[in-house]
């Protein structure tokens, strides 16, 4: 699975604690995070290098854990490779169709992600009864990667951002990108304890599960023991990935491999 930096941990703990049994490998983009404020083109070359690494480590399946680059490239990527592909935008909008009694759903995401309209799609495909308002909010993920995952900084940034959805009361609002659920007891208190918080990290783990073993692909442990261990790899500081990634997984991460990326353009998949 990969991700722009440590978001996409929340998926991989997700995945981890439904299937401890398998082996996973983590790539966290931190050179180039974050993604949400570049173009959807750009983040697509991006993860097409990345899914072409992953696939040369033989992996079994990948799973987009970012929003932007799943909004970016889940389409197009799960016609160009063979392996299965899942991104977290479509399980988190069936979430938020049965959660939002009111039938308003708010999205917070990426300006990518939002101007994408992903999720305003997904949902519609699902209920296109359901209104939804998407707020893009660009301050997140560079305070998250810093490591600021509370305080005032984060609050006065959330407040702005939370405002247009308390406006217009929605009933389930979706951390529509996968670095936010590290924030989501700011996100919660301001909100307020009736708005359902949807993550898409426990339904896309769930989605992961199925696939696997539907197509008979999850891993037999050899004992009770035979837990899968996991590889991070990143294309920035590996020790920084280490430290911020173990404060959020609350596990110590060991070793993180470097990794080179920056492909050129010609080497850009053709797309359409
Ligand atoms: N965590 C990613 C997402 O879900 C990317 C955030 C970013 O790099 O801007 O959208």
């Amino acid at each position: 699975m990969f991700d722009s930096g440590v978001g996409g941990l929340t998926v991989l703990s997700e995945i981890r604690d439904r299937m401890p049994f398998e082996n996973t490998v983590y790539f966290g983009d931190t050179a180039r995070v974050p993604y949400g404020v570049r173009d959807l083109t750009e983040v697509r070359w991006f993860a097409y290098e990345i899914i072409r690494y992953l696939t040369r480590l033989n992996v079994k399946l990948v799973v987009i854990a970012c929003n932007t680059a799943t909004a970016a490239a889940l389409k197009t990527a799960q016609r160009s490779f063979d392996v299965p592909i899942i991104g977290v935008i479509e399980p988190g909008a069936r979430a938020a169709t049965f959660e939002a009694q009111n039938r308003r759903v708010g999205v917070l995401a990426t300006e990518a992600t939002v101007r994408s309209r992903a999720y305003a799609k997904a949902i519609s495909n699902i209920d296109a009864g359901i209104r939804v308002r998407e707020q893009a909010c660009p301050e997140f993920v560079p305070l998250i990667e810093r490591g600021i995952t509370e305080g005032p900084e984060l609050e006065s940034a959330a407040e702005v951002y939370l405002r247009p959805l308390m406006e217009d009361p929605v009933g389930a609002v979706i951390l529509g990108c996968t670095h936010y659920p590290l924030i989501s007891a700011t996100i919660n208190r301001i909100l307020g304890p009736e708005v359902r918080l949807i993550s898409s990290a426990g339904q896309t783990a769930l989605e992961v599960g199925r696939i696997l073993s539907r197509r008979g692909y999850l891993r037999r442990p050899t004992h009770a023991e035979d837990f899968g261990s996991p590889v991070y790899v990143c294309s920035g500081d590996p020790q920084e990935f280490a430290a911020l990634g173990s404060r959020f997984l609350d596990e110590e991460i060991e070793a993180v491999a470097p990794a080179e990326v920056g492909s050129r353009r010609s080497d850009a998949p053709l797309l359409y």
